[in-house]
């Protein structure tokens, strides 16, 4: 007897190793405001995060990550795809990227992303014909150079590569998306030729977003027996993710590769800027995903698979484009200046809040608001205002069902868009004036779980122009469009 409860304590310990060692998560630096690289890699190494996802390879990121023995994914933005597609230059890429940091302390990177989400439908194509160049280059480039066998070049695509057909809408029936089937294909030939994995981004989250008749259940993993099972043949799916991963894995098997290893490279829950976008479903999510892959389940199609996991992501991206909706800006795991937003059993075992960030300097104890004499009859003037302050801050918690949604009026709606963006300038005084309408008051305006921030010291990030430039537009408010058109 005892001898059976030490075998199942280990077998115990083992699951909880496991599900510390297979998780990693997106780093994204796309905020007005950057935490010290070294604040954020700290804050990963502290919530035992043994994998990191980012976005490029910037050297700011890339000497926070030096040192920490982190296997850290860095990627060829879809920017740079049609570059690399000429060989001299990935090879620059891989000799700039890659062999740099390739030392006694340097940065473990495990795998080159090779482009982000290339096929998405939305890009109309424009990345098909140079993507698989890239990667051939990439892998050849790191195989020239020597990192071959420890470095292996993917790339991540978007679930939108792969469907059932209407007719039969089941996974066993997955099969790649028409326009990219042939692309696809030639892709994960290749990956397997050089024993790279696939990755995937697969978010049920976007399933339910902009859909009234997605069951909400289906979306999480404790839904069985409430949303309504699809039934694929002798399986029966009861969450949307197992459906989703495994019509990928039909869809491989179509073209002779059903044992090819997949990596998911996003997957996650944000918190705020939609109503299904709250911290109680985010915990829900999480709490049914991260006990998953601790237990080692895998899919039907897949049982008992280890899944490597990239959650999406680490820290709220202030400065993201908001075009797919408000919730992009509201991703992390951790608030924009590292506080952890809810339990999560990032070890295994049960959930319990992350630890947050050490060593975050903020900007003094001052908000920007409204000034209280400013009259009504200055009303045309503020709705200009916060129009230009929302243009260039982010105001997507003002939303409706969004945690400022409703817990403001008209004035107070001004003031947190004047703070937005007084805050995202780094509380310059010329930041709070709207021409005369502001003030800088030191008693904090918060009100209740609407949070007016104080930013972080940290380092000033290349404003994103487009993408912020979007985000008035797409608070969709009569009064916000009116301001701007
Ligand atoms: C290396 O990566 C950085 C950051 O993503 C990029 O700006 C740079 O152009 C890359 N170097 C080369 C030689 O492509
Ligand atoms: C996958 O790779 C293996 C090992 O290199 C090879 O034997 C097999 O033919 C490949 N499969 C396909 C469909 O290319
Ligand atoms: C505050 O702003 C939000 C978003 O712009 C809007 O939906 C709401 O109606 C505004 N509230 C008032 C009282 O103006
Ligand atoms: C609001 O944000 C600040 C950081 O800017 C933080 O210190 C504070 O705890 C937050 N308040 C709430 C209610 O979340």
């Amino acid at each position: 007897m005892a001898a059976l409860r030490c075998v199942l304590a280990s077998v115990i310990v083992a699951a909880v190793a496991m599900a510390a060692d297979a998780l990693g998560v997106n780093w994204g630096t796309m905020s007005t405001r950057r935490l010290p690289p070294k604040v954020v890699a700290r804050l990963l190494a502290d919530n035992g995060f043994r994998k990191v996802k980012i976005f490029d390879a910037d050297e700011r990121t890339m000497a926070g990550l030096a040192g920490t023995g982190i296997e850290t994914m860095v990627a060829v933005p879809n920017d740079l795809l049609a570059a690399v597609a000429d060989y001299g230059r990935a090879r620059e890429w891989v000799k700039e990227n890659v062999t740099k940091y390739t030392f006694d302390g340097g940065v473990n990177i495990k795998f080159v992303a090779v482009g982000n989400e290339p096929f998405l439908r939305a890009y109309n194509g424009l990345f098909d014909r140079v993507t698989v160049p890239a990667l051939r280059n990439i892998q050849r480039a790191l195989d020239e150079a020597g990192h071959g066998t420890k470095v292996k070049a993917t790339v991540p695509v978007n679930a939108d590569v792969y469907d059932s057909p209407p007719g039969d809408p089941v996974p066993s029936a997955g099969r790649f998306r028409a326009d990219v089937a042939a692309v696809m294909a030639e892709m994960v030939r290749f990956l397997n030729r050089s024993g790279a994995p696939l990755t995937v981004n697969i978010y049920p989250f976007l399933s339910l977003y902009g859909n009234d008749d997605f069951p909400l259940d289906y979306a999480f993993f404790d839904g069985a027996g409430k949303a309504k099972p699809v039934v694929d043949g002798r399986v029966t799916y009861t969450n949307v993710f197992d459906a989703n991963f495994d019509t990928l894995v039909s869809a491989l098997k179509r073209v002779g590769l059903g044992h090819l290893p997949v990596m998911i490279g996003e997957v996650g829950w944000p918190t705020d800027g939609d109503k299904h976008a709250t911290p109680a479903l985010a915990k829900r999510f999480y709490a049914g995903l991260l006990r998953r892959l601790a237990a080692r389940k895998g899919t039907p199609l897949r049982p008992g698979a280890r899944i490597e996991v990239y959650l999406f992501g680490l820290i709220d991206e202030d400065a993201k484009s908001v075009a797919p909706g408000n919730f992009e800006r509201h991703w992390g795991l951790f608030t924009f200046d590292g506080r952890p937003k809810f339990p999560l059993a990032l070890r295994g075992g049960r959930p319990a809040m992350p630890v947050p960030a050490r060593g975050v300097e903020y900007l003094p104890r001052r908000w920007c608001v409204l000034n209280p004499d400013a009259g009504d009859d200055a009303e045309g003037r503020v709705a200009d205002n916060v129009g230009y302050a929302c243009g260039r801050a982010d105001c997507t918690a003002l939303g409706y069902g969004c945690s400022c949604g409703g817990a403001l009026d008209a004035r107070g709606n001004a003031s947190y868009a004047f703070n937005a963006y007084y805050q995202a300038q780094g509380q310059a005084e010329s930041a709070c004036d709207f021409q005369g309408l502001a003030v800088v008051v030191d008693e904090d305006a918060s009100r209740g779980k609407c949070n007016f921030s104080v930013q972080v010291v940290g380092s000033e990030a290349p404003a994103a122009t487009a993408a912020v430039a979007a985000a008035a537009a797409a608070v969709g408010t009569a009064a916000l469009l009116l301001v701007l058109l």
